[in-house]
């Protein structure tokens, strides 16, 4: 019999409860299961490629036909390179439809033997995304029903450690250098330090 290998290809910054629903359903109708993690380097990820591969596979430690890899580049080719014959994505609304048709149709142009193959999560989960995730985590909302415990987890310490290099960065800015000449405090505000953490200036080549 012939045995199907898909990959799940995705951000996944971070792995969300909806992702784990969609990894726990195609784990089900495929042989073999690879979450293939993006690493675009145009997107500035919350997560590291590693850390998000590294939080995957802790989440997917359970299911023996499920393993994760990153890629970058093409996913088509990147399915070729490790013979998988279908690819996984998840639905959740109508608004997705369009988008994943468009790119379903257009890996099919650039590999007409891949296939892509979709499913819904859990209806529970149809509203969930790590975009929104993202964003509540960083305006203190509570995450914990949206994502794993470990994923809630470093999400937390991923934000106070951001908070607290911005509150550092801040009052070093605004309180006397010890170094500096009496009087000759820096006056940046620190609304002005926050924005430069937010958002680092890219380097002149
Ligand atoms: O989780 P996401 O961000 O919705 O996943 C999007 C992803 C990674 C599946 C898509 O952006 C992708 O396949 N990127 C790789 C580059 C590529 O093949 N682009 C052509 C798509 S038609």
């Amino acid at each position: 019999m012939k045995r199907v290998k898909a990959i799940y290809p995705g951000s996944f910054d971070p792995p969300t409860n909806g992702h784990l629903d969609l990894i726990q359903r195609g784990s089900k109708i495929f042989d073999e299961l690879v979450v293939a993690v993006l690493g675009n380097p145009e997107k500035q990820p919350l997560f590291s490629l590693a850390e998000r591969r590294k939080m995957l596979e802790a989440l997917t430690a359970d299911f023996d036909n499920v393993s994760v890899d990153t890629f970058d580049g093409l996913m088509v080719e990147y399915a070729l390179r490790v013979g998988a014959g279908a690819v996984l994505r998840g639905i959740r609304a109508i608004s997705d439809y369009e988008y994943e048709l468009q790119m379903a149709l257009m890996n099919r142009k650039l590999q007409p033997g891949l296939e892509t193959v979709f499913m819904m999560p859990a209806e529970k989960y149809s509203y969930l995304s790590s975009r929104l995730v993202r964003e509540i985590a960083q305006l203190g909302g509570a995450i914990d029903c949206l994502v794993p415990p470990l994923v809630a987890q470093k999400l937390r310490e991923k934000i106070d450690v951001a908070h607290k290099f911005s509150a550092d960065a801040a009052r070093s800015t605004l309180e006397p250098a010890a170094t500096a000449p009496r009087g000759k405090a820096s006056t940046v505000k620190a609304s002005k330090v926050r924005a430069s953490i937010v958002k680092p200036r890219k380097r002149k080549s």
